[in-house]
């Protein structure tokens, strides 16, 4: 997996191609204009996989995430998604929002499973009229995930209450 820049323009728009449908491709200005944003990465994987998020603030969203259908049900998807968490919160991310066409079941099943929840729907998002779930996940680390937090200890008192 590569952090990609401008540079990766073109790999990245070959990628988003065969991933969706014509009225939905991001081409190589897109992709080369996002990438020039503050906040804005990307990750490209050579096998034919790529995300793209923002990191404003404490607040990330997943842009666009695509893998080639040739390498698809392989854990490429849920691989970068993975990748794109870590380092939004390494940015200083403590939650993460996307949208994802109703329709979508690949896609839902996917974030389901990496722990999104729907928080809003936005009707008629998509150019072919088709409505978008928002969903979201924290990304604070959980209490157990942290390695200072001592174990709960309850006081005498308490115990006896
Ligand atoms: C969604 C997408 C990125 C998934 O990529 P992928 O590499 O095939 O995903 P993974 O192999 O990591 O699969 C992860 C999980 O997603 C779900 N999933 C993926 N494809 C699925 C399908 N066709 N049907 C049902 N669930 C599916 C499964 O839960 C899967 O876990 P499992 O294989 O253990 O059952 C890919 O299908 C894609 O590029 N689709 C077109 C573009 C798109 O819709 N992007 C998302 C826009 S929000």
């Amino acid at each position: 997996m590569t952090e990609a820049g401008p540079l990766h323009a073109a790999a990245l728009a070959v990628v988003h191609e065969a991933a969706f449908p014509p009225e939905e491709v991001w081409d190589e200005a897109a992709f080369a204009g996002l990438l020039g944003q503050p906040g804005i990465f990307g990750l490209l994987d050579r096998r034919g996989g790529l995300v793209l998020a923002r990191v404003v603030l404490d607040e990330a969203e997943i842009l666009t995430l695509a893998v080639v259908p040739s390498a698809r049900r392989r854990g490429l998807g849920r691989a970068l998604l993975a990748a794109a968490l870590a380092r939004a919160r390494e940015r200083g991310a403590t939650a993460i929002f996307l949208e994802v066409a109703a329709g979508n079941a690949a896609a839902r099943m996917l974030y389901t499973t990496a722990g999104f929840e729907p928080v809003g729907l936005r009707r008629g998002y998509y150019a072919d009229g088709a409505d978008a779930l928002v969903l979201r996940r924290a990304l604070a680390p959980e209490p157990h995930e942290s390695e200072q937090q001592e174990p709960e200890q309850q006081a005498p008192e308490q115990q006896l209450g």
